[in-house]
């Protein structure tokens, strides 16, 4: 049984008035009825949170989950149209508990799929073998096709396969692991990527499994190093205590105009080199609101101001919204140059995530852009900002809401979402949520820099 066919069956079931403990629901659609009191009903209702999370919910490796989709609809038919909103309700709670559990193991498919190249009939196509916790074939592999979709793929599971033609997604049976078993050059691309990203300095073996599961590692070609970096480490540390570090060189008591044009001319990172220009920061000079965020896109980069493409436009109506003029705030971000990758055709500018070097190299421009402006409040958008600002590896989810106020940069700091990751969200909930959660936070920012008195304050 799929999620539609339980849709049309439940539909029937609720017009006939049959009461949950009647319907036993399983794989196999069957029913078994006794005669409990019926309560037919005209016209079911089917709520629209309720519509979003059953797909979730009939993803999920759980054998009752079937039942549980039909207690919750007779519920909001019969007793109250509000009942996902009683968190407490065992029916809704175990509701949600499927839909985080489904929710994660989706993006950790997203994350952790390693695409291998074949040869088909003499046409270059990708596989791959994933195992995922729950049933999420169809839920998570639309985002490949979005993704990848110039190239043809094919996505095995245990349970389920999903087949891209270039056209369209379509579902078949699922593979064991030694059935699928393809060595390729790619694996030599994943080892060297993940090589050039392990930090020996943060080597932290139980976060490391914690973050990427050991039940994932046999399809991943990167995991085969794992010991043998583990293995380097103290070798490595040494070395990277002994290169060393960049750091722009920024004079002291300049004004803004005259920072601005020598950083211009800073060729500290190589990344100077690669873009159109230095987006420096803009704004009131004199504002107690600093808004920071990661590094400049492709059109900041062309145009040479933060904030201005597709992320700042969010940005930009999320401050209108509040009422807050660009003008009468600064805007900059932690490092001032696009970093990029050319695209597959090379027509295109990939943006690229700045590395602890880079945030290193271009921390004293901040630094001085903060000392010259003097805000009371900064909001630093997305993990590179507020890693920067607060010194330390920041994960948005366990910062935000609090207002940091033992910085030595500002008196308060407050971590919020960055517009890309609201552009970039999972699904259209994550990005409505996230989105309220930007605003909110921009709210509380505007507030704090207008009063003196912070609450809710934190040390961290
Ligand atoms: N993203 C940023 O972090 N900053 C910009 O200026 C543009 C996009």
């Amino acid at each position: 049984m799929n999620w539609d066919e339980w849709r049309a069956k439940a539909r029937s079931q609720l017009i006939e008035g049959v009461a949950p403990a009647e319907a036993v629901w399983n794989d196999a659609p069957e029913f078994l009825f006794s005669v409990l009191e019926r309560k037919p009903l005209e016209k079911p209702v089917i709520p629209k949170d309720f519509l979003e999370m059953g797909p979730l919910i009939a993803a999920a490796r759980e054998p009752d989950r079937w039942n549980l989709l039909y207690r919750l609809v007779y519920r909001l038919n019969h007793e109250s149209p509000h009942l996902l909103n009683i968190i407490t309700d065992p029916d809704v709670k175990k509701a949600m508990d499927l839909v985080k559990s489904v929710r994660k193991d989706i993006h950790k498919m997203h994350a952790f799929v390693r695409f291998k190249k074949v040869d088909i009939d003499g046409q270059e196509g990708y596989v791959a073998w994933h195992k995922p916790e729950h049933l999420i074939m169809e839920l998570g592999t639309p985002f490949f096709a979005r993704r990848f979709g110039d190239k043809p793929w094919s996505i095995f599971s245990p349970d389920a396969s999903a087949h891209w033609n270039m056209k369209e997604l379509t579902f078949g049976a699922g593979m064991t692991e030694h059935e699928f078993n393809i060595e390729d050059e790619f694996d030599e691309v994943w080892k060297t990527y993940y090589k050039s990203i392990f930090n020996p300095a943060r080597l932290n073996l139980k976060m490391m499994k914690q973050e990427m599961s050991p039940k994932y590692w046999s399809s991943m070609p990167e995991t085969a190093l794992i010991h043998e970096l583990v293995r380097e480490a103290p070798q490595r540390l040494q070395n990277m205590a002994a290169a060393p570090q960049v750091r722009a060189d920024v004079p002291k008591n300049k004004s803004l105009a005259e920072m601005k044009d020598l950083a211009g001319k800073c060729k500290i990172c190589p990344w100077a080199g690669q873009s159109t220009q230095t987006v420096f920061g803009e704004g009131n000079p004199e504002a107690d609101f600093m808004i920071v965020g990661e590094q400049p896109g492709n059109d900041e980069d062309l145009n040479g101001q933060a904030f201005v493409g597709p992320a700042g436009k969010l940005l930009s109506e999320a401050l209108q919204e509040l009422g807050i003029r660009r003008e009468s705030i600064y805007i900059t971000n932690a490092v001032k140059h696009f970093k990029w990758t050319p695209s597959d055709d090379g027509k295109a500018r990939i943006h690229k995530k700045p590395s602890g070097t880079d945030m290193h190299a271009c921390k004293p421009w901040l630094e001085a852009e903060i000392a010259a402006v003097k805000p009371r409040v900064i909001i630093a958008l997305g993990t590179t900002a507020a890693t920067a600002i607060l010194g330390r590896l920041v994960k948005i989810n366990e910062y935000r809401e609090k207002v940091i106020t033992n910085n030595a940069l500002a008196e308060n700091i407050i971590v919020s979402w960055h517009p890309s990751a609201i552009l970039r969200a999972f699904d259209q909930k994550d990005a409505t949520e996230k989105l309220a959660q930007l605003k909110s936070d921009l709210a509380k920012a505007l507030a704090l820099s207008s009063s003196a008195v912070s609450s809710a304050s934190i040390q961290i």
